[in-house]
């Protein structure tokens, strides 16, 4: 795609409405991609209870993975900032906590981001966090629009993460940064034999009460971040980075390597 080319003019629209805005970039289930049908469906069915359950099942440590996501990045007052996989627009509200600037929040799920657009007028915040429904393979807006790209727990829903980190670096400014946050597999033995028994008899089980997409999502997650891990390690994920222009790529294993952050500076 050309620089500032044929995907502009959508950021200053979407600001303009303040509501959800759906980009026309494949975003609907016309696409004929599995993965971004499943991952439709899978959130469909729990966006109105996510920010609770996520805590829950995280043995609340959700929150605190977000919180240390956010307090990595260096924000400058005017920044605009794009949130990837904002789902209920927890990580832009955080961001929107400490930083003055615009904060952008793109998704495949529209209910999730209804959620979060509740979430943000109920905190007076729809004039600086706008949302759009969009996918992140194919992101809406021209080429080096953003001061700061983060995305959370995104990889897994991909089917080319080396392209969507390609994509996802596109959009960023030289010199701003790109971060992330997904789950990991522990490294010791014995926690790690721990998180098995969790993912694959504790959480499955637990969620039945909850509702059918709970359940479902509590059958899946465990078998997704280890097909992941197998698939793309944290060593992987870092040299795809390093080869779309973020040289220097840092990590931080959170709560014994069950959530890893990652962040690193676009070369100018
Ligand atoms: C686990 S949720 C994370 C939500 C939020 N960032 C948080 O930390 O609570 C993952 C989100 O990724 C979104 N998603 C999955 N695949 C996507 C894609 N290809 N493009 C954009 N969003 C996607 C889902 O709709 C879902 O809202």
């Amino acid at each position: 795609m050309n620089k500032r080319g044929d995907r502009g003019g959508q950021l200053a629209e979407s600001h303009a409405e303040g509501r959800v805005s759906t980009t026309g970039t494949g975003s609907g289930r016309s696409s004929g991609d599995g993965t971004a049908v499943f991952a439709q469906d899978l959130f469909n069915g729990i966006a109105e209870s996510y920010d609770t359950w996520a805590q829950v099942l995280t043995f609340f440590q959700y929150l605190r993975w977000r919180r240390f996501l956010v307090s990595q990045m260096t924000l400058r007052p005017q920044n605009l900032v794009l949130d990837v996989c904002t789902g209920t627009a927890g990580v832009a509200l955080e961001i929107a906590g400490r930083h003055d600037g615009r904060i952008v929040g793109l998704d495949i799920t529209h209910s999730m981001l209804a959620a979060g657009l509740s979430a943000i007028e109920r905190r007076g915040l729809d004039g600086r966090i706008q949302l759009v429904q969009g996918r992140a393979e194919r992101l809406p807006f021209p080429d080096e629009t953003f001061d700061t790209v983060v995305f959370t727990y995104l990889l897994r829903y991909v089917q080319e993460p080396d392209a969507t980190i390609r994509e996802l670096s596109r959009v960023l400014k030289p010199g701003g940064e790109l971060l992330s946050l997904e789950f990991g597999v522990p490294e010791k033995t014995w926690i790690q034999l721990l998180w098995r028994i969790y993912n694959k008899v504790v959480m499955p089980v637990m969620t039945v009460p909850v509702s059918r997409g709970w359940h479902r999502v509590g059958c899946f997650l465990g078998p997704s971040i280890w097909s992941f891990g197998q698939r793309c390690p944290v060593d992987r994920i870092a040299a795809m980075w390093r080869e779309n222009g973020i040289p220097l790529v840092e990590t931080k294993r959170l709560f014994e390597g069950i959530a890893i952050v990652m962040w690193g500076t676009k070369q100018i």
